[in-house]
């Protein structure tokens, strides 16, 4: 058990498989109590019946901005303080720009930036009045160069980037931590069983092992790390 987590709570996003699901096995792990965010219902419920009592299932369309408010409220309300908010959840569909329809657009974009703005403003007060809290935002290579065929996602997680830069600066006085964080190591996903190469397939690792990477930044408030672009790969070998 994690030195100092036990009996805090976790927002996180994109909760039912992949890297959001090994974050969140690490932080119950850990003693802590999560907040399970994602479209997926069924794998959701399979994942919080696989968690346990301390963890909480929260079924939602990250792309809907009204429902996303009110789920972010909820998800609140049960946490009671969430010391670490986890944005995590993504859609990356490779095609050309001119094989992207408007409505697709709008939803890749909205699931990761619109989804960050909503859920930071709904843990930033209860934050402030704890004093101080952790957000994390999943970045990615393509939140510093483009790839071919990958402009909303791309456009996304630079979109991140540039959210986090501001919100660490607004965040200072509140003592909350805000930062993104790019695996840095080639991960066996469900994103990527779609997205990798055969090459890349033979690199890549179980999320779990990225997680004490998590782990560290849900210790963290606006006194500790904040403002950085980190690589979850490098902080676990640590
Ligand atoms: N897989 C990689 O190699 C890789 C590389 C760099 C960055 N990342 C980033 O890591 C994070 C996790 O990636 P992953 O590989 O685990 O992806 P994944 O596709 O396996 O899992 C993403 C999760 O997000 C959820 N999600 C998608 N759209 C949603 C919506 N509208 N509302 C709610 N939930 C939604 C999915 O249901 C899924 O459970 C993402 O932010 C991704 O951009 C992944």
């Amino acid at each position: 058990m994690s030195v100092g987590l036990a009996g805090k709570a976790a927002i996180v996003t994109g909760a039912a498989q992949g890297l959001g699901y090994a974050i969140s096995k690490a932080y119950v792990t850990a003693g802590m109590r999560v907040a399970l965010l994602d479209v997926k219902a069924d794998l959701l419920q399979s994942v919080q019946a696989e968690l346990g009592a301390n963890s909480t299932a929260f079924t939602v369309d990250l792309s809907d901005g009204e429902h996303t408010q009110a789920v972010a409220q909820q998800a609140v309300t049960w946490c009671g303080v969430p010391s670490v908010l986890v944005h995590n959840a993504a859609i990356l569909v490779n095609r050309p720009l001119l094989a992207i329809h408007l409505a697709d657009f709008q939803r890749e974009l909205a699931v990761i930036i619109q989804a960050a703005f909503i859920l930071t403003q709904a843990v930033w007060e209860p934050m402030t009045a704890a004093g101080g809290g952790s957000i994390v935002f999943v970045s990615s290579r393509s939140g510093v160069v483009g790839f071919d065929e990958e402009s909303p996602y791309v456009a996304g997680k630079h979109a991140l980037e540039g959210f986090m830069k501001c919100m660490a600066i607004e965040g200072k006085a509140r003592q909350i931590a805000v930062n993104t964080i790019t695996p840095g190591m080639y991960m066996h996903t469900p994103m990527s069983e779609y997205n990798y190469s055969e090459a890349l397939k033979q690199q890549w690792i179980d999320p779990m092992r990225l997680t004490p990477a998590f782990l560290t930044l849900a210790t963290q408030d606006g006194r500790g790390i904040s403002g950085e672009r980190l690589n979850a790969w490098h902080m676990s070998q640590q």
